[in-house]
């Protein structure tokens, strides 16, 4: 690969840090600026990556640089050779349901009808503690075969689906915020929660979970529609007391929804600006979708710091409108990309980045209104995923890069996994033709090693599928 190099960050100095069990990666090597706020990619088609835990036992990077360069500064270390692969940070879904992984591909007229027959009903089965584990185990199984290592995620209303998710994730050394879902309204037996235990439960788990080894607590309004005004005042004065804590929810994703949220806030000037009233745009905010939003509420997302997780693969699926990037980014919106599994189709981080790219070059919203068709480059849709998603969270420096200092989640990929993308990669021309290539046509038969915390996950690959069928016709 001949391409032109971008300069690599200096390596940190080994001896400046107390350092054990030292490793090192050659492969191709790919990463992005942590702090910048747009994709600046580094590359080095020969380069070696250099990992070690610090004084706290953490795993991080410690060295990105040229092979030749860095090699005969860390001699005596270990290197697992990957030459022919590419070594990329660790892919980060800015918004997932793990409940509603058994959801996936179940077809509905829009997003409410959707809810409704599909999804409530199989949140209602997170009640029980032991369907809650098994389904985590499974979610982080298929997330590391496709090789995403954070994730935003969303439980049940039950607090249980949040013990279950983070108890395994803390078990498998993951970084992942999660939160349990707030739906005190218009939500069906089996998962509308109580106003009052509901805030009682979300303060409880921020207490359980949130800083405990790398996970963190999300405070999570399901949606406006399903929160009365005390859940969301509640809410929004959690949010106050807990600066540190995350917010997810939904937001300007469906026609229907919208008109729904006018209807039940006729005094809110859109159905951002309900958020706004509660207290619930800030920095460490992430609201999925955003496809109906205006430029008053574009405005206001980046001057409050909260940030829009893009869904391709859902609003497609759910045909819930395109997001309007060019808009996005003139205001200065802070985003990154997501899979909303269930809604969305796929775990695989290429599937939601080439549907990233479809939704960018449509000329209409899905309500007919006109947006500018943007052509996003391959760095711009791989930063979306990870060094821009780590900054949504506000976790830039922490994941989503090679930088040194960065925690060691990576992922090991085949550029000629299938037949089709050793042909299509061997003939491109420039990092961004192969870069493109691979976000095209690749799955997950071209993620071959994922690495957490500087281990690697490998058992993921392996794990028995469990009968779910029963002994049911299929
Ligand atoms: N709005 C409220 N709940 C949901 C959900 O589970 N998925 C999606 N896509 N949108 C929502
Ligand atoms: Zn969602």
């Amino acid at each position: 690969m001949g391409w032109g190099i971008v300069p690599a960050l200096p390596g940190v100095a080994r001896a400046a840090a107390k350092l054990s069990g030292m490793q090192s990666w050659r492969a191709s090597l790919l990463w992005f600026d942590p702090e910048a706020d747009g994709p600046r990619p580094h590359f080095e088609s020969d380069g070696l990556l250099v990992t070690a835990a610090d004084a706290a036992g953490v795993q991080r990077v410690v060295a990105v640089g040229a092979y030749d360069t860095l090699r005969p500064r860390y001699s005596d270390v270990a290197v697992h050779d990957r030459r022919g692969r590419l070594i990329a940070p660790g892919f980060i879904d800015l918004h997932i349901h793990y409940p509603q992984t058994d959801v996936i591909g179940s077809p509905a007229d829009g997003l409410l009808p959707w809810l409704e027959r599909y999804t409530f009903p199989q949140e209602a089965r997170f009640a029980d503690p032991g369907h809650a584990a098994s389904v985590a185990r499974f979610f982080f199984d298929e997330l590391l075969r496709h090789g995403v290592t954070t994730v935003l995620a969303f439980g049940t209303s039950h607090p249980g689906s949040v013990d279950a998710l983070l108890g395994e994730a803390q078990a498998r050394g993951l970084r992942c915020i999660a939160g349990k879902s707030l739906q005190d309204r218009h939500s069906p037996d089996g998962v509308r929660d109580e106003t009052e235990a509901s805030l009682r439960d979300t303060e409880a788990l921020i207490a359980r979970w949130h800083g405990r080894d790398r996970l963190g607590y999300a405070i999570t309004p399901r949606f406006a529609p399903s929160c009365s005004d005390a859940q969301l005042h509640g809410a929004g004065a959690l949010a106050a007391r807990y600066s540190d804590v995350w917010i997810q929810s939904h937001v300007a994703e469906n026609l229907d929804e919208l008109r729904w949220v006018r209807a039940l806030y006729p005094q809110d000037r859109s159905y951002l600006a309900v958020y706004e009233r509660f207290g619930l745009l800030r920095r460490r905010a992430v609201y999925a979708h955003g496809i109906y939003l205006d430029d008053a509420d574009r405005a206001l997302l980046a001057r409050t710091g909260a940030a829009v997780a893009v869904s391709p693969t859902s609003n497609l699926f759910l045909g819930s409108g395109f997001f309007d990037y060019a808009a996005a980014r003139e205001a200065g919106v802070t985003l990154g990309l997501a899979s909303d599994v269930g809604g969305g189709m796929s775990f695989s981080p290429f599937a939601t980045m080439r549907a990233a790219y479809t939704v960018g070059r449509a000329s209409v919203r899905g309500d007919g209104a006109a947006k500018r068709g943007v052509s996003l480059a391959a760095t711009d849709l791989w930063w979306q995923h990870t060094a821009g998603a780590a900054r949504a969270l506000g976790l830039a420096w922490v994941v989503g890069s090679l930088a040194p200092g960065s925690e060691a989640d990576f992922v090991v990929l085949d550029p000629a996994a299938t037949p089709l993308l050793a042909r299509r990669t061997a003939q491109a021309a420039s990092l961004e033709e192969w870069l493109f290539a691979l976000i095209l046509l690749a799955d997950d038969r071209a993620v071959t090693e994922v690495v957490v915390a500087g281990a690697p996950a490998s058992h993921a690959f392996t794990e028995a599928t469990p009968d779910l069928h029963g002994g049911r016709a299929r």
